[in-house]
C-alpha cells in the first residue's frame, strides 16, 4: 500500500502528519546533541480512522519511526540518546490496539507505554512519568476543545521547563460554535476571555481568534522568566478552500520558532501539491474524465498572499540608520510577530539591499538566497534616502 492511500479522505490529517515528521526531526536532531534523554507524550494518541493492522498512517507509528530514525543519526555522530514515549487514549477499543501494537514491537533504545484514560484526568500522571529533568514534547491532538485545550486543562503542562508543545486548534469546529450560547463557558476557557468579533470578515475573525488563542496561552504564569514564544501554521480542508485547524506551536527557545517555521514551509509546499491532486482526482471521479496533465500545485488566495512589499516596509521599521546586530533571537520574534517565512524575510532583505535601502555590513558577497545569516550575528543598517 502506498502512504498517501492510508491518507484517503483525510488527506488534512497527512499535512498534519507531515509537518510533525519534519519537525520533529528537526527537534530531536538538535536537543539530542545534549540531552542523553527525550520524553514524548501524545496525549490524544488513537490510534484513529486507521486503515492498517500495523497502525500505518498514525501519529503513533510516525513518532517512532521518527525516533528510530533520529536515534540512529544520533549513535553516527556519537551521541546515544535514549527515547521514551507515552500514549494516551482514552476510548478501549482504540487503547487495545495500541497496546497490542507497542507490545508487539521490540525498539532498541527506545521504551513505549500506553495509558488508557481521559487526558484531563491523567495530568498529573502524565508529569510524573515525563519528571523533572529530562526534555519532554507534547502533542496535543484531540478531536474537541472541551477539556483538552482549554487554558486552564494545559496550564499545568505549560509552566514544565525544558518542554515544547504542539497543540491542534480545530478553528473549523471552534468557528462554528463561535457565538452559540451553551459555548460560551467553553470559549471563555479557550480565549481568557469571551471574543468579540463583531464587524470582522472571516479571515478577519480567524486571524484575530488564533492571535488571541496564542496570546492567552503565553499568559499564563511563568515559574520563572523564561516565556513562552509561539508559532502557528495552518492546515487546510482538502479540496474547500478554508482552514481545517492550525497547528499552534510552543517552546522557550528561540531556535524552535526558526525550526518550526521552516518545517511549517516545507509543509505548505507539500500542502499545496496534495490539494491539487486531492481535487484533480474529486473530478475524475465525479464526471469520469481523465486529465490530461498532473494536477499543479494550488496557488493561495490572494487574501492570503504575503505582499512582499509590507515585508518591505517592516524591515524598514525594525532598521535604524545605525548598525543593529541581528541574531536568532531578532529572527524568531520577526517570525513570531509575523507568521512569515524566513524566506519572505530574506526575499525583502534582498530587494531593499537592490535597491540601495538597507545594507548588510557583514557580508563580503552578494548573497542572493540568504543576504542575511542571522546565526552569525551579522550587522544590519537602513541607508539614509
Ligand atoms: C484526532 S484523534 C488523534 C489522532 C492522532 N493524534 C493521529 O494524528 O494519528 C483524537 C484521539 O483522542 C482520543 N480522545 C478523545 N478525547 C480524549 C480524552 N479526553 N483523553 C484521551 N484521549 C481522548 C480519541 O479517542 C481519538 O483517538
Amino acid at each position: 500500500m502506498k502512504e498517501s492511500e492510508h491518507y484517503k479522505g483525510r488527506e488534512h490529517s497527512g499535512i498534519k502528519h507531515f509537518l510533525l515528521e519534519s519537525y520533529l526531526e528537526r527537534l530531536f536532531m538538535i536537543i539530542g546533541q545534549y540531552e542523553r534523554r527525550i520524553c514524548y507524550i501524545d496525549c490524544f494518541s488513537g490510534p484513529w480512522k486507521e486503515t492498517d493492522k500495523n497502525l500505518a498512517g498514525t501519529s503513533i507509528v510516525l513518532s517512532l519511526k521518527v525516533m528510530q530514525k533520529c536515534r540512529d543519526s544520533l549513535r553516527k555522530l556519537g551521541n546515544s540518546v535514549g527515547f521514551r514515549a507515552l500514549f494516551v487514549e482514552k476510548d478501549k477499543q482504540a487503547y487495545k490496539k495500541l497496546d497490542t501494537y507497542l507490545k508487539k514491537i521490540q525498539l532498541d533504545g527506545i521504551t513505549t507505554e500506553a495509558i488508557n484514560g481521559e487526558f484531563h484526568s491523567l495530568r498529573s500522571e502524565i508529569l510524573s512519568w515525563c519528571g523533572p529533568r529530562d526534555f519532554a514534547f507534547f502533542f496535543i491532538d484531540p478531536k474537541g476543545w472541551k477539556n483538552t485545550i482549554e487554558v486552564p486543562i494545559l496550564t499545568p503542562l505549560l509552566q514544565r521547563q525544558r518542554s515544547e508543545y504542539l497543540i491542534n486548534f480545530m478553528y473549523d469546529f471552534l468557528n462554528r460554535a463561535l457565538i452559540q450560547e451553551p459555548f460560551q463557558e467553553d470559549m471563555k476557557a479557550i480565549f481568557s476571555k469571551a471574543p468579540d468579533t463583531s464587524g470582522m470578515s472571516p479571515k478577519e475573525r480567524e486571524k484575530h481568534l488564533i492571535q488571541l488563542y496564542r496570546d492567552s496561552l503565553k499568559s499564563i504564569p511563568a515559574k520563572n522568566n523564561d516565556r513562552l514564544r509561539s508559532a502557528y501554521v495552518s492546515v487546510l480542508d482538502s479540496v474547500k478552500d478554508r482552514t481545517k485547524y492550525h497547528l499552534v506551536y510552543l517552546t522557550r527557545h528561540p531556535l524552535g520558532i526558526v525550526k518550526f517555521m521552516d518545517a511549517s514551509e516545507k509543509m505548505e509546499i507539500v500542502q499545496k501539491q496534495v490539494r491539487a491532486e486531492t481535487k484533480q482526482k474529486r473530478r475524475i471521479e465525479a464526471t469520469g474524465q481523465k486529465e490530461l496533465f498532473p494536477a499543479e500545485a494550488d496557488t493561495v488566495t490572494s487574501e492570503d498572499a504575503i505582499d512582499i512589499e509590507v515585508v518591505k516596509d517592516y524591515w524598514l521599521d525594525r532598521l535604524s540608520e545605525s548598525p543593529q546586530i541581528f541574531q536568532a533571537e531578532d529572527l524568531a520574534d520577526m517570525l513570531e510577530e509575523t507568521n512569515w517565512f524566513e524566506s519572505d524575510l530574506q526575499q525583502a532583505f534582498k530587494d531593499l539591499s537592490d535597491e540601495g535601502k538597507v545594507i548588510n555590513l557583514d557580508a563580503r558577497n552578494k548573497r542572493p538566497m540568504k543576504p542575511v545569516h542571522f546565526d552569525k550575528r551579522e550587522r544590519l543598517q537602513r541607508i539614509q534616502p
